[in-house]
């Protein structure tokens, strides 16, 4: 079983995005039982509110099943035995994760260095939007899905 956390800023836009979306891929390689997948957050800002409306609509639109009580938590120390794979949206997301604890065990990436063009993913809050994120999202989710299922 491959343990992943997804983290973003908020937990209400991007890393639930992404948490929805690697499940939607991994139940459609019908590797449900191979995976644990959460995802959390940084900061506290958003701790107990729902998935960002616009991100709800936009995993909708694209037919990605998503947990509509789905509350955004802040990621904790004790975090980093729980999960294999802690996956930052952005640069700022792994200086904060690193702040947090360090990753002795190397297993703190950013989502878009396992696609052929590393970069951030913007944080749609600020930008407003949606279609790049989810893009850049299921870009990012499908190199790690192929990366983590090499050696399966
Ligand atoms: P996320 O977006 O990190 O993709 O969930 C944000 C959501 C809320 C805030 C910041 C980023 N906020 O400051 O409340």
């Amino acid at each position: 079983m491959i343990k992943i956390c997804f983290v973003c800023l908020g937990n209400i836009c991007r890393s639930p995005m992404a948490e929805f979306i690697m499940k939607d891929l991994v139940t459609k390689k019908n590797l449900t039982n191979e995976f644990f997948i959460e995802s959390r957050a940084t900061s506290n800002e958003e701790n107990g509110n729902g998935i960002y409306p616009p991100a709800q609509k936009k995993l909708l639109e694209k037919g990605i099943t998503f947990d509509h009580s789905k509350k955004s938590t802040q990621l904790k120390k004790s975090d980093y035995d729980k999960y294999d794979y802690i996956i930052g949206m952005e640069k700022a997301n792994i200086r904060n994760i690193n702040f947090l604890f360090e990753d002795s065990n190397d297993k703190v990436y950013r989502l878009l260095d396992f696609s052929n063009n590393p970069r951030d993913i913007s944080d749609p809050w600020y930008t407003n939007d949606f279609d790049k994120a989810y893009d850049d999202i299921l870009e990012g989710c499908t190199f790690l899905l192929d990366f983590l299922t090499k050696n399966i």
